[in-house]
């Protein structure tokens, strides 16, 4: 199959050198683009700003804001057989991006934010006969929302986890699928928990139907 995947943070800028973001490592998506690799797949990255090297054999593409992860999604999505979507979006951008450096004036400053687009929700409803697989973050009411997310993005599966695991090695998560129950818990090394998720990909969901 070629699988995309979307990794790391995304940025958006207040001024030109000023940014909102995360701590998302990356870590997740390269470990799942390695896995994907090593099982033959051809695997396309969509990835934000991170400090790790991505695996040999996959074909990168580095962005820095929602905006642009979403047209280089887009654009690729259409080779593609899957999706997953590991990325750390950042859902809020500066509604007006200020020009050079904002300078302090000894007052407080108010900025007014607006929410960016939703990645995967979109490739959802271009999906297709395609398939998707969304992570969902969560600190509270963990599997009504994971749920929630899997029909807002038109998900086949989602994996559950928690801010603990944002730039840890490590990771535990839960996999829902359209039966909205847990199928899998996977815990330990992000290369471990991707290796298997990826092995429960290539038995459950279908290359695309051409
Ligand atoms: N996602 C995306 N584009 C966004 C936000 C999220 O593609 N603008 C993707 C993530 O990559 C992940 C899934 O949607 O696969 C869920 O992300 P998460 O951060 O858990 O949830 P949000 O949709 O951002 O919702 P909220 O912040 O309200 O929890």
């Amino acid at each position: 199959m070629h699988i995309l995947i979307t990794a790391g943070p995304t940025r958006e800028y207040l001024d030109d050198v000023r940014y909102l973001s995360n701590a998302s490592s990356g870590r997740m998506g390269y470990a799942l683009a390695a896995a994907a690799i090593d099982r033959g797949h051809t695997v396309t990255l969509i990835s934000g700003p991170v400090s790790i090297s991505a695996p040999a054999g996959c074909h990168v593409i580095a962005v820095e804001s929602t905006q642009q992860m979403y047209e280089a999604c887009v654009e690729r999505f259409a080779d593609c057989d899957g999706v997953i979507g590991t990325a750390a979006v950042c859902d809020y951008t500066i509604k007006n991006r200020i020009a050079g450096k904002i300078s302090k004036t000894g007052q407080s400053l108010t900025l007014e934010l607006v929410e960016t687009i939703d990645v995967l929700a979109e490739l959802g409803r271009q999906k297709g006969t395609r398939w998707i697989v969304g992570f969902a973050l969560e600190s509270q009411d963990a599997r009504y929302n994971a749920v929630r997310k899997l029909y807002q993005k038109n998900c086949d599966a989602i994996v559950l986890n928690s801010p603990q695991v944002i730039s840890s090695e490590e990771t535990s998560v839960d996999l829902i699928d359209q039966s909205e129950s847990v199928i899998e818990h996977w815990s330990g090394s992000k290369t471990t928990v991707a290796r298997l998720l990826m092995s429960w990909i290539d038995e459950h969901l279908p290359g695309r139907i051409r």
